[in-house]
């Protein structure tokens, strides 16, 4: 695929998945904005990729209408815009606290919404482009012990598919990746347990492939969502999950 010439902002662009589609995108000869709260890591994202770093928080409206004008201002356009900023609780839903709560539906639905409705007026005015959201495997299926999450997620899905329609004969497509058991930072991230090699592995079982995902291989779906061989593509979720939503 080749994306010279064209632009894409990316929320959680300096971690997992969302530094993984900056790198393929930016292979690609596309120019990526990474749209991030970590400064830090969102600085080594763009040394080594030439993306401009946007930093802030996209469960804030005003920065997300900030961080479009910023963009809009410096490369005239916006082709792509790939929200893969999100936050994880786990805890059942009788544990859960209104912080936590919040958080999760503050950055995973409000942040994409946000960006979303902050971009789609520059993209009815250049006449088109794409939007990726990032759903999961729990936004489709329950699991136990993520309750706010598999429920951001789960209206991660359903706002792709609305808003898909709100635009589809404009030429501006609005998909979402699903992704099953990925390694990343999230996945890691606030566990019980200690996160050893054992867990990993235990983990990996639970897939039909047994094994976990390398970011770059949703990374690869996403810049096919992008790219015009998804020409036919709108309110689609695809599933990236090793067969485990397919028992
Ligand atoms: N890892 C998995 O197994 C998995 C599975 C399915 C879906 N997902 C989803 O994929 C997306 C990417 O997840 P990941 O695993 O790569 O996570 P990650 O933790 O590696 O990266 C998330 C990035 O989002 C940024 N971020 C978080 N809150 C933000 C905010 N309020 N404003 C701006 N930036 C913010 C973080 O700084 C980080 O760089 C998320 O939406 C996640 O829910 C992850």
């Amino acid at each position: 695929m080749d994306f010279s010439g064209k632009v894409a902002i990316i929320t959680g662009g300096a971690s997992g998945m969302g530094a993984a589609t900056v790198r393929e995108y930016t292979a690609a000869g596309g120019q990526a904005v990474i749209v991030d709260r970590n400064v830090n890591l969102a600085s080594q994202v763009s040394d080594e990729t030439g993306a401009k770093v946007l930093s802030g928080n996209v469960a804030d409206s005003e920065f997300c209408n900030w961080a479009i004008e910023q963009a809009v201002g410096e490369y005239g356009r916006i082709d792509t815009l790939v929200n893969a900023a999100g936050v994880i609780a786990r805890a059942k839903g009788i544990d859960t606290s209104d912080d936590d709560w919040g958080r999760v539906m503050g950055v995973n639905v409000s942040g994409t919404f946000y960006m979303c409705r902050a971009v789609l007026p520059q993209m009815q005015q250049q006449g088109g482009g794409t939007i990726i959201n990032f759903g999961s495997i729990w936004g489709d299926v329950g699991a136990a012990g993520v309750l706010a999450y598999c429920a951001s997620k789960g209206a991660v899905h359903n706002l792709t598919r609305a808003m898909a329609l709100d635009h589809a004969t404009e030429n501006i497509r609005v998909n979402a990746v699903c992704p099953g058991e990925v390694n990343t930072p999230m996945l890691q991230s606030e566990r019980d347990e200690p996160v050893t090699d054992d867990l990993m592995h235990k983990l990996a079982k639970t897939v039909p492939m047994e094994r976990l995902a390398d970011p770059k291989e949703i990374a690869q779906v996403v810049l096919f969502l992008a790219s015009e061989q998804a020409s036919y593509m709108t309110g689609s979720l695809v599933t990236v999950d090793a067969g485990f939503t397919a028992r």
